[in-house]
């Protein structure tokens, strides 16, 4: 009787460990985290190449990766509340926001550089791209489309896409700049210090510091006055 109980508590013993070892075997050694991808709210905190400092990530932000960035290409100060969507496509281009940044549902899409200052307040709907996508030559465009075609459904459409082609410049966003909603802002534009932008205005050269412009091509239509430069007291009562 009591070797039958032992041969069937051999038997289960062997069973439980047949199917941990199939188990242990079956699932990685590692979990494999994935690089590319939608990084949203402070989710994007955990991805290698997002540096955040103290500032609020609402659920609205986001840093779409189309390929794996392992060094830091996002840098986002104090202070800041952030409901914008960061974009690349590529494996090129950085952005940068300072300190006390209030973005609301804008898109920044970089293949270079965009580097945004300090108090900067920026409205919905704003797109601010730092390269023109496709080249003005319609060949290069020919093929942009073909290569589209082939990788399409691969997980990353434009995997092969030319970039050599497309031109691109940087974009700077001066301190206590304001962009109104559904402004667009073109490669190789510096909007100076203080500057306004107004809404829906389309943003192709600089942007002189204390100037409000307006309209597409966005012109100067008023000159503010700069006042007293700001100290640290002077934000300290709030
Ligand atoms: C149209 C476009 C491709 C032209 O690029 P470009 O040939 O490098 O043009 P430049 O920057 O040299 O500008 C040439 C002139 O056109 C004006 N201009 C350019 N784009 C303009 C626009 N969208 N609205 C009004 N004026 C525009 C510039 O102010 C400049 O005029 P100026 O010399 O009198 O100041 C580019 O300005 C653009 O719109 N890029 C975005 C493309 C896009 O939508 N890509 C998204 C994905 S498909």
């Amino acid at each position: 009787m009591i070797d039958v109980l032992r041969r069937h508590l051999a038997r289960i013993g062997r069973k439980v460990r047949a199917s941990a070892k199939t188990a242990i075997e079956s699932s990685p050694a590692r979990p494999v985290v994935s690089k590319t991808g939608l990084f949203q709210g402070n989710v994007a905190r955990s991805h290698p190449a997002v540096k955040c400092g103290e500032s609020i990530l609402d659920k609205g932000f986001g840093v779409e990766f189309r390929t794996d960035r392992n060094e830091p290409c996002v840098e986002i100060g104090n202070e800041c509340i952030l409901k914008c969507k960061i974009i690349f496509e590529t494996d090129t281009g950085s952005v940068k926001i300072g300190d006390g940044c209030y973005i609301g549902g804008t898109r920044i899409i970089s293949a270079q550089s965009v580097e945004i200052g300090n108090w900067v307040t920026m409205a919905w709907g704003i797109m601010i791209y730092d390269h023109n996508s496709h080249s003005l030559d319609f060949r290069e465009r020919i093929n942009d489309q073909k290569r589209q075609l082939k990788d399409w459904g691969s997980g990353n459409f434009i995997r092969n896409k030319n970039w050599d082609v497309v031109d691109k410049k940087p974009i700077r966003i001066g301190d206590y700049a304001w962009i109104g909603f559904d402004a667009v802002i073109l490669k190789g534009v510096t909007i100076g210090e203080g500057a306004v932008v107004g809404a829906r205005s389309v943003v192709t050269r600089d942007v002189e510091p204390w100037t409000v412009v307006a309209g597409n091509p966005a012109q100067v239509v008023k000159r503010l006055t700069p006042g007293e430069p700001l100290t640290s007291g002077d934000l300290s009562e709030i």
